[in-house]
């Protein structure tokens, strides 16, 4: 399956939960993940250090990805209504993450707005960074979602200091000497069950 993670702001995880359900796919079955951010992140991620997976740039990806089980594409910040009609039609599910702050959350209103004009639109968001108590951040932007009836992951990924170790090391979080890294490899690991019981019920 194709899973692309995309979001009208930068910073908000995309490169991270790219990474992270690559790595959580990769256990069930072989898969690539393509880096279509110019700024390729992931890709610098990779050649930090070590992934379980094969990270390319979207040049390469005509000769591979028959290859592979599952594709997850991480992309670049404010895609244009073409780009997102593209993503879209391309994949099985678009992932979008958003951190819970009112500037993320103004850009995750403008990726729905334009969502809503694509036919039946198959996406799901994702909470991420989520500060530890006593913040209520987290819980106050989920039940947000959850009035407005947009599409969550049950489970958000919690705000940990490790993910930037993790970037630093070019390893997935579990990788990490880390005492939290543990229980931040888990929020990924929940969400990537999420989606596969979504999407092979
Ligand atoms: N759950 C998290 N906890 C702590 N820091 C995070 C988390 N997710 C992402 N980050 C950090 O936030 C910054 C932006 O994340 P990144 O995945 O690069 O976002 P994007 O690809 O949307 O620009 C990076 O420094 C990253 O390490
Ligand atoms: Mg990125």
């Amino acid at each position: 399956m194709i899973i692309t993670v995309a979001s009208f702001k930068g910073g908000v995880g995309k490169t991270t939960t790219a990474i992270h359900l690559a790595a959580f796919l990769q256990g069930q079955a072989k898969t690539l993940l393509i880096d279509a951010d110019p700024n390729r992140s992931a890709l610098s991620w990779a050649q930090r250090g070590e992934l379980p997976f094969p990270v390319v740039d979207e040049w390469q990806v005509d000769q591979l990805h028959n290859h592979y089980h599952h594709v997850v594409i991480d992309t670049q910040a404010r895609p244009t209504q073409a780009d997102l009609a593209t993503l879209v039609s391309h994949c099985h599910l678009l992932v979008l993450p958003t951190t819970p702050d009112i500037l993320a959350l103004d850009a995750l209103v403008l990726t729905v707005n334009h969502l809503q004009q694509l036919p039946a639109p198959q996406y799901q968001i994702l909470l991420t960074a989520i500060p530890p108590h006593p913040s209520r951040a987290g819980d106050e932007v989920r039940s947000l979602l959850q009035s407005a009836h947009l599409p969550t992951f049950a489970r958000g990924i919690r705000r940990y200091a490790a993910f930037q170790k993790a970037a630093q090391a070019g390893v997935p979080v579990y990788g990490i000497q880390d005492p939290k890294a543990e229980a931040a490899w888990q929020d990924y690991k929940a969400v990537g069950q999420e989606i596969l019981t979504r999407l092979h019920p």
